[in-house]
């Protein structure tokens, strides 16, 4: 069967896709930093246990009051790009969220049951004690699993000629199992989250160091170490995730190739730079080089969208209905609501600063 008789026909868009797109970009890049910050700091917390048989230590402490937190920001910031990508993409992602429905949808139940058990370990910490690393195994994995079953959408979503499988598997359990590009991409987001997690300790153990904790170099260097090992480990998987790419479906020739590869290639030197500062415990600069390879990754896996998709759609055949309203209806409450989240961030610090205690 030709899978383009699979494509629905799109919907009209309200203004040209170039600001749906940016606005795309922006709304992720946020959205997955928080996302590596909740997944990657679960995670070394994680390991943290296991090392130090169930220990509790400043680091573990910290990850358990601020989980809460970052996973409801994550959340709350994964819906603008799911409206944006849905606007662009929809008649892709609607089929692809059809085909795996039952995982899909599963994907809001075990959300609730990590942010429920995000809750146990903050509220029930010091009660928990030798049953805090099952907690936060449990977490880990149900975020794995979110995360697996993102990864399974996103990919599928972007290969129609694997959707005939549907006929052969109509029960809405279909992963995107077949496709070699799943294993690496999936790892190249954890591995990144753990990474991006250990500069957030990092940063924060920065922060106690500047008001005079004595304690806290020590964990600002652990951070460091976490950081720094994980993007070494995680360049490997790209380059992994770069060999299962398809043949010749980035060719420097074409505009999307060239600059593919020139994100990938700024992206990676900002990379080596990001560790050799990581590894110098160096925070700051390692945290501006950090953001900058992560919105150039960001970028190129919307070029690589855009390669996988060409042979059955371009942006310009979206149709335009010009109607500026919604998008400045959104601008208008964007603004709105980072204001009031910077103003609750801002509070929320000055009274931990006040008190000189953890979150
Ligand atoms: C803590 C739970 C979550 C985790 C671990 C997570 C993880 C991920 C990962 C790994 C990706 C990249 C997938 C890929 O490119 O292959 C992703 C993308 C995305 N996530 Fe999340 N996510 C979470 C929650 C959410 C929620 C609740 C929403 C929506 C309300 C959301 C919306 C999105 C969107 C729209 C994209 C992709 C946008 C695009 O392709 O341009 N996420 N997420």
């Amino acid at each position: 069967m030709d899978p383009a008789a699979l494509i629905p026909v799109p919907d009209a868009i309200p203004v040209h896709w170039g600001w749906l797109q940016f606005f795309l970009h922006l709304t992720l890049f946020c959205h997955i930093l928080l996302m590596n910050v909740t997944v990657g700091t679960a995670c070394i917390a994680m390991v943290g246990y296991l090392r130090g048989r169930g220990a509790s230590t400043p680091c573990t402490e910290l990850v358990s009051r601020t989980l809460p937190f970052t996973i409801a920001f994550t959340v709350n910031f994964g819906v603008a790009p799911l409206l944006f990508v849905q606007a662009l993409y929809g008649h892709f992602l609607y089929t692809s969220s059809i085909l795996m429905a039952v995982f899909w949808l599963a994907v809001v139940g075990l959300l609730i049951a990590a942010y429920a058990l995000a809750y146990v370990y903050k509220n029930l910490y010091a009660r928990l004690g030798r049953g805090r690393p099952f907690v936060v195994a449990l977490m880990v994995l149900l975020l794995f699993t979110v995360a697996f079953f993102f990864v399974n959408n996103f990919t599928l979503m972007q290969t129609p000629s694997n959707w005939s499988r549907y006929f052969a598997h109509p029960h809405g359990l279909l992963l995107n199992l077949a496709d070699p590009m799943l294993v690496p991409r999936f790892l190249h987001f954890m591995v990144g989250a753990v990474a991006i997690g250990g500069l957030a300790i990092a940063l924060w153990f920065h922060w106690r160091r500047s008001r005079g904790d004595q304690t806290a170099d020590h964990w600002l260097r652990h951070g460091c170490r976490w950081f720094s090992f994980a993007t070494i480990a995680n360049v490997a998987i790209g380059l992994w995730f770069l060999a299962a790419l398809p043949q010749g479906m980035l060719r420097p020739a074409t505009t999307t190739g060239w600059l593919f590869l020139l994100c990938l290639a700024i992206g990676g030197m900002l990379a080596v730079a990001a560790v050799l500062f990581g590894l110098a415990n160096r925070v700051l600069p390692a945290l501006a080089c950090t953001l900058a390879t992560l919105a150039l990754m960001l970028w190129a896996r919307g070029l690589l969208r855009a390669a996988l998709l060409s042979p059955w759609f371009s942006m310009e055949q979206l149709p335009l209905t010009p109607a500026a309203t919604p998008l400045f209806f959104f601008l208008f409450m964007l603004a709105a609501g980072l204001t009031l989240i910077a103003s609750m961030l801002h509070f929320t610090f000055r009274s931990w600063a006040g008190r000189e205690e953890l979150p």
